[in-house]
């Protein structure tokens, strides 16, 4: 997916992704779900990005969080 947006950013074509997070509260008020370094909560500001919201999280196609709130690499 990642891969996906970076070809689509470099063919000038919108792009959107449907992204996935374990959440506890599913109501923004956890935390949980919360994407580095934007703070975007996928449970409340997505699950779907666009393209120039997904190009301003770094952890984009690089790790993801297990249910216990770990980093863990892609
Ligand atoms: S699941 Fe709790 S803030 Fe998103």
């Amino acid at each position: 997916m990642s891969g996906l947006c970076k070809l689509a950013t470099e063919k000038k074509m919108a792009f959107e992704a449907s992204l996935e997070r374990f959440m506890k509260c599913g109501c923004g008020l956890c935390g949980t779900c919360a994407m580095d370094p934007t703070g975007d909560l996928v449970c409340i500001d997505g699950p779907v990005f666009k393209g120039n919201q997904l190009e301003r999280i770094t952890e984009f196609g690089k790790y993801h969080r297990d249910s216990m709130g770990l980093k863990k690499e892609c």
